[in-house]
């Protein structure tokens, strides 16, 4: 039987979310949020895109928790971004009292599931969720790590891309034409690089060797 994700929190990330669950027919979807006609319409939005995607998920939006009853997964992405200028640290009283409210809903309707945490801040909101659910740690998982490394592979690709470009050729600069003290950490990003980003790496090759 297909599995049941539920996203709480319709907004750019749960949508955003909800789209990937939906065309890689991990699932079928069900979106929450206070906004229950919006999030009504991005669900039918949604669904009614199934065929373009090639997939036959179902997805149903609203802000009633029994349409959650019995998920398998729950991705609590509900609460306020930042604005400019403004830390994760202070979204925290506000984002807590969301949080502990959705995830009162969730348990009730999913005792059983797995809680994915996106809200921010992140550590403290899976915090919350621990403590409200009642669930064993191995059935909370915060959401952070995964994008700092695809932020950090972005970073060191940009940057491999650029010398790249500029003619220069890594394995050269590594082998001395930086100073010492930088080369450690150089061949550490490096290393990371090829460790991390090996379809990239191929075609950086490719523009190295060229002429
Ligand atoms: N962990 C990460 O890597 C990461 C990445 C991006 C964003 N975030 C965090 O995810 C959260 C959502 O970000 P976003 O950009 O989607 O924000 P958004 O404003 O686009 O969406 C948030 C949604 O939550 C809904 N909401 C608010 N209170 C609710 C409640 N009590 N019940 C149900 N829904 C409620 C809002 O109506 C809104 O639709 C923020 O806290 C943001 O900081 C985390």
């Amino acid at each position: 039987m297909r599995k049941k994700i539920t996203i709480v929190g319709a907004g750019m990330v749960g949508l955003t979310c909800a789209k990937w669950a939906v065309v890689q027919e991990l699932g079928d979807v069900v979106l929450i949020d206070i906004d229950a006609e919006m999030t009504q319409g991005k669900a039918l939005d949604l669904l009614e895109a199934t065929p373009v995607f090639g997939s036959d998920c179902k997805v149903v939006g609203g802000s009633d928790y029994t349409l959650t009853k019995n998920s398998d997964v729950v991705v609590m992405a509900a609460g306020l971004p930042r604005k400019p200028g403004m830390s994760r640290d202070e979204l925290l009283s506000k984002n807590t009292s969301i949080v502990k409210t959705c995830t009162e809903q969730v348990v009730k309707y999913s005792p059983n599931c797995i809680l994915i945490v996106v809200s921010n801040p992140l550590d403290a909101m899976a915090y919350v969720a621990y403590k409200v659910s009642g669930f064993p740690k191995n059935r909370i998982i915060g959401m952070a790590g995964v994008l700092d490394s695809s932020r950090f592979k972005t970073f060191i690709a940009q940057i491999a891309f650029m010398f790249s470009i500029a003619g220069i050729n890594i394995t050269d600069l590594l082998s001395g034409i930086l100073p010492d003290k930088f080369k450690d950490q150089f061949k550490l990003i490096i290393q990371s690089l090829f460790r991390l980003n090996i379809k990239r790496i191929n075609f950086l090759d490719s523009f190295c060797n060229m002429e």
